[in-house]
């Protein structure tokens, strides 16, 4: 098991380059069967959970090569439209190829892929989506069995804007004959990126980014090469990096547009951050003020991805702090851990609150998620003494060798290898 070692007290300064989105890597894996074609994804992240798709996509038939920053995907291969089951369970974003096996073969068979340390993470809006659409669905024994010999454009409508539902729905309508209308979809960059991608492909789709989404079915769609959009969870992680060390950084290749709400937070706890076309400069301020409220939700909503890192800062500001978080049950793992460090956080239900303290304290803690991981070693990063972050592979998850961009603008971390005691 790898940990991360970080001594905190160093302020985080320098220039750093964000890279691509997992968020959007993941479902244009997926679509990437729409077609025998080859495609080629540029610039496409080292994550666990690209890795983990990549071998889904293997064990369906697909050849998924990697050359350095460049994956290949060659479908043509593709024979099987049952998701393995061990896999399915070790990623949640397994459920976005359903759209695109049954498009491909007009069946399919999964298995529920389970919940995660955040939550159930049901899968109800993607079935309801996808029977909308025709598509005839039978649960037995935890494995869901698809028949889409009876697939057909038309209306659908999502009970709540899913982003992993409207993304599977776009791959299962884009292939159907006539015009299918997506409505209360969700307005996620990567849905955007998802479109450009798909459009590239030859496919003629409109509306992602807005509340509904239009899909005019084409026949065929053929393989691209493709650079997915700059991941801006990572970018927003690394700005409150900077932020929770009094740092002062600039961040290339991030996708500005999309993180009104997370500079507006920071702004509101006296970060200065200077936006230009692809990139942003923050100066953090001495001691962060705390902000009134932080409520998660859908985007252009604040993100819940970027909730732990955002409470993470709040445990050093000059106040207290509440925050809400309203698209997960349990998002609130790392709250436990921050407080062995020092801080003062009291949850209850979906609410946060947060009473800044002058100081943390190093402490061994474990990731218990994605997203908490980062905001633990955020939190070692700003504490006097050391600090050591357990479960790194939840961190690998969405976060290119982490350690190592902290390192780069300053921070005193390393990765460990430890023998599992
Ligand atoms: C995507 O997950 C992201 N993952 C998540 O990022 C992100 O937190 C989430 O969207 C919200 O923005 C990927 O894109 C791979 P949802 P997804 O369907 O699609 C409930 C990270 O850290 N729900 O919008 O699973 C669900 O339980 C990850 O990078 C149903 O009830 O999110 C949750 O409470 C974490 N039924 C809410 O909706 C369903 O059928 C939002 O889920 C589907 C979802």
């Amino acid at each position: 098991m790898d940990v991360l070692r970080i001594r905190g007290g160093r302020r985080l300064t320098g220039e750093w380059t964000v890279h691509t989105a997992k968020n959007a890597v993941l479902p244009i894996m997926a679509a990437a069967v729409l077609t025998p074609d080859t495609t080629l994804l540029e610039d496409c992240p080292l994550l666990s959970d690209v890795a983990y798709m990549g071998e889904i996509l293997t064990r369906l038939g697909c050849k998924v090569t990697r050359n350095d920053r460049m994956l290949k995907i060659d479908p043509q291969g593709m024979d099987s439209h049952e998701m393995p089951d061990e896999l399915a369970k070790k990623i949640r974003s397994s459920i976005f190829l359903l759209g695109p096996i049954l498009t491909r073969f007009r069946k399919a068979t999964v298995t529920f892929p389970g919940g995660c340390e955040i939550g159930l993470r049901p899968i109800d809006l993607h079935l309801s989506g996808l029977r909308q659409l025709g598509v005839e669905i039978h649960e037995e024994g935890g494995v869901i069995h698809c028949d889409g010999r009876y697939m057909q454009a038309g209306n659908v409508h999502l009970d709540y804007p899913s982003v992993g539902a409207t993304e599977n729905v776009m791959m299962a309508a884009v292939l159907l004959r006539g015009k299918t209308v997506m409505h209360n979809v969700a307005r996620e960059p990567e849905i955007v990126d998802l479109q450009h991608f798909l459009n590239r492909m030859g496919a003629n789709i409109s509306g992602a980014g807005s509340h509904t989404i239009v899909v005019e079915g084409v026949r065929r769609l053929h393989g691209i090469s493709y650079k997915p959009m700059p991941d801006r969870i990572v970018a927003g992680t690394m700005l409150a990096a900077a932020a929770i060390t009094g740092g002062n950084i600039h961040l290339k290749n991030v996708p500005v547009e999309d993180l009104h709400a997370v500079f507006s937070k920071l702004r509101e706890m006296d970060c200065v951050l200077t936006q230009h076309a692809d990139a942003v400069v923050l100066h953090a301020p001495e001691r962060l003020r705390p902000f009134a409220r932080l409520q998660t939700q859908p985007h252009p909503g604040f993100p819940t991805d970027m909730q732990a890192q955002l409470l993470a800062l709040a445990t050093v500001a000059s106040g207290t702090s509440i925050l809400v978080e309203n698209v997960f049950e349990n998002r609130y793992g790392h709250a436990g851990d921050l407080n062995r460090m020092g801080a003062d956080v009291l949850i209850n239900d979906r609410t946060a609150v947060v009473k800044g303290v002058k100081e943390l304290y190093g402490a061994r803690v474990t990731a218990r998620d994605l997203r908490g991981g980062a905001a633990l070693a955020l939190a070692g990063l700003r504490a006097q003494g050391e600090t050591i972050v357990e479960a790194v592979h939840l961190i690998d998850r969405g976060y290119e060798r982490f350690e190592d961009a902290l390192a780069a603008l300053g921070a005193d971390v390393r990765r460990e290898t430890v023998t599992d005691t």
